[in-house]
C-alpha cells in the first residue's frame, strides 16, 4: 500500500537530495526521484533513499518510446531493485503492456508481480486545455484525454496514472477506486504556482478521489522542508477521514 503523499525530491544532486530525504525521515510519505536527480545521480540515490523510506521510491521517468525498448528499459529498472516506476501512456498499448512484460520477466522469483506498481503518465499537470487543443491537437477536454488514457492504461494491465487532481474524479468514475490515481500539481494557496497548470489543494485533491499527492516545490522550497511537510501530512490525513467514498465503485 503507497503513502498518501511523496515528496518530489527534485534536487540537483545527491548530498541536496538526501538531506531533504533526512528531515522528512519519519514523515508517512514516500520519495519520488524525477528525471534531474536520476540523470545526475543514478541508481545509487534510490538505494539510498529506499534506505531511508519504508515504502517504495517512486522512479519517474515517463518512459516513452518504442515498445522493444520502454520494455527493455522497465527490465533494467527492475534489474536495479526499482518496484515502483511510470511510464508516458502516450506511448500507446502495445508500449504500455510491453513495459509491464519487461518488468514481470526482470521480477527475481522471490518476488511477486503484485511488488511491481507501474503507473501511466496521461497529461502533464503543466499542460492546459489551451495546450490540448492547440498543441497536441486533440479536441477534447483534459477529463476526456485523461479518462481515455486511464481506460487504455488499465486495459493494459497497470496499476493506476498519474493525472492532475482536476481529472481524479472521471478516473475513478472510468476505472474504479482501486485504479491508483497519483497527482502532482498540489498546492497550499498561500504556494507559489510555478509551471503548473491543473493545480488543486490537498484536501480538495482528496476528496475528489486522488490516491497519493506528489508534492516538490511547497516542501522542498520551504523555509523549513520538515514543516512544510507535516502541514500536507496534517491535510491528507484529516481529508482522507473525511473523504466520501464511492458506493460500489
Ligand atoms: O514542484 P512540484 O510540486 O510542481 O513538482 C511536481 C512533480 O511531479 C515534479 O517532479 C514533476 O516532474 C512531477 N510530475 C508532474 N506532472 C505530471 C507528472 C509528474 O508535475 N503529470
Amino acid at each position: 500500500m503507497l503513502p498518501s503523499l511523496y515528496i518530489a525530491l527534485d534536487a540537483p544532486d545527491k548530498e541536496a537530495a538526501l538531506a531533504l530525504a533526512k528531515q522528512c525521515q519519519g514523515l508517512p510519505l514516500g520519495f519520488k526521484v524525477g528525471m534531474e536527480l536520476f540523470y545526475g545521480e543514478g541508481m545509487p540515490i534510490v538505494r539510498n533513499l529506499q534506505a531511508l523510506s519504508d515504502y517504495p521510491v517512486f522512479v519517474d521517468l515517463k518512459l516513452h518510446d518504442i515498445p522493444v525498448t520502454v520494455e527493455r528499459a522497465a527490465a533494467n529498472l527492475v534489474r536495479q531493485g526499482v518496484r515502483f516506476f511510470n511510464i508516458h501512456a502516450q506511448g500507446g498499448p502495445v508500449m504500455m503492456e510491453a513495459a509491464k512484460n519487461g518488468a514481470i520477466e526482470a521480477l527475481p522469483a522471490t518476488d511477486s508481480e503484485d511488488s511491481l506498481t507501474i503507473l501511466a503518465v496521461t497529461l502533464l499537470t503543466s499542460l492546459s486545455a489551451h495546450d490540448v487543443n492547440q498543441h497536441l491537437q486533440a479536441n477534447v477536454s483534459p477529463n476526456d484525454y485523461v479518462a481515455h488514457l486511464a481506460k487504455a492504461s488499465q486495459a493494459a494491465g497497470l496499476n493506476g496514472v498519474v493525472c492532475s487532481a482536476k481529472e481524479a474524479t472521471v478516473v475513478r468514475d472510468a476505472c474504479g477506486e482501486g485504479f491508483l490515481k497519483i497527482t502532482p500539481g498540489i498546492r497550499l494557496p498561500e504556494n507559489i504556482v510555478g509551471d503548473q497548470q491543473r493545480v488543486m489543494t490537498p484536501e480538495k485533491a482528496i476528496h475528489a478521489g486522488a490516491t497519493t499527492l506528489v508534492v516538490g516545490r511547497p516542501i522542498t522550497q520551504a523555509a523549513n522542508p520538515c514543516v512544510a511537510a507535516q502541514t500536507f501530512c496534517a491535510a491528507v490525513a484529516s481529508a482522507s477521514c473525511a473523504a466520501p467514498t464511492k458506493a460500489g465503485a
